[in-house]
């Protein structure tokens, strides 16, 4: 099963995909995810990704399409996978086609996860996330068992530095400009679901398994 995520910034993208990737066994890929470890690692990639995201804005597509691309066709994608964060803009979301129309293969389902941008603001805030291994909560919707600490590493959990308000207003702007187009080349393809975000996190991981089926 091929996935892709949509949604704005916060609407639970990464929350659903883990529990997808679980459920059903196949890799989670968060650019984000891939971009922030590049970064705590000190990498070139990490160096040259964190100019924009520190700004709100999208890492460029050439930066970004070969890491998706080389990272699908490694052997524990066989049987799919779900992308998170990608594809962001109408060029991505055509580069990863032509990879797939390469190998005689189309994606089959993209999950918007609906959010209104007003609770998307006071989400951000709340986030908490582990630099170590990538684990997020929310100081009210999914606290960590001690206050500050990984409940999976131990590590220190803190606020990302993309989650201060005046960048959370830059990445939905850039999400409506840039990403939100993608729901209609989805819908186009008929593979688009839509869910609603706003509902407790089991109850729109209940409504993506309906879809998914069991
Ligand atoms: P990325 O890491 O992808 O950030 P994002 O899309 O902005 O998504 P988030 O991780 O912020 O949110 P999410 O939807 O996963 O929500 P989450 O589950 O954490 O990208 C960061 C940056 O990297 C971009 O700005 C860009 O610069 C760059 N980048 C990445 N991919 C790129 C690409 N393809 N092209 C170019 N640049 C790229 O949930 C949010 C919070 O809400 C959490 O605290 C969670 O606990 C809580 N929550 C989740 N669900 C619920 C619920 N149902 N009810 C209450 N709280 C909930
Ligand atoms: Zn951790």
């Amino acid at each position: 099963m091929k996935i892709i995520m949509l949604g704005a910034p916060g609407a639970g993208k990464g929350t659903q995909a883990k529990q997808i990737a679980a459920k059903y066994q196949i890799p989670h890929i968060s650019t984000g995810d891939i971009f922030r470890a590049n970064i705590k690692n000190g990498t070139e990639l990490g160096k040259k990704a964190k100019t924009y995201m520190d700004q709100g804005a999208l890492v460029p597509d050439e930066l970004t399409c070969d890491l998706v691309m080389d990272r699908i066709q490694q052997d524990d994608c066989a049987n799919g996978f779900v992308l998170d964060g990608f594809p962001r803009t109408i060029p991505q979301a055509e580069a990863l086609d032509a990879a797939l129309a390469k190998i005689n293969q189309t994606m089959d389902y993209a999950i918007d996860v609906d959010v209104p941008d007003e609770n998307i603001v006071k989400r951000m805030g709340g986030r908490r996330a582990c630099l170590n291994c990538g684990a997020t909560y929310h100081i009210v919707f999914n606290p960590t068992k001690v206050e500050g600490v990984c409940d999976a590493c131990g590590s220190k959990t803190v606020l990302r530095d993309d989650d201060k308000p005046e960048t959370v207003q830059k990445r939905l702007s850039v999400y409506h400009d840039q990403t939100q187009p993608l729901i209609d080349y989805y819908k186009k393809q008929n593979i688009l679901k839509s869910v609603d975000g706003t509902q407790p996190m089991d109850k729109v991981f209940a409504d993506i398994v309906t879809i998914l089926g069991e």
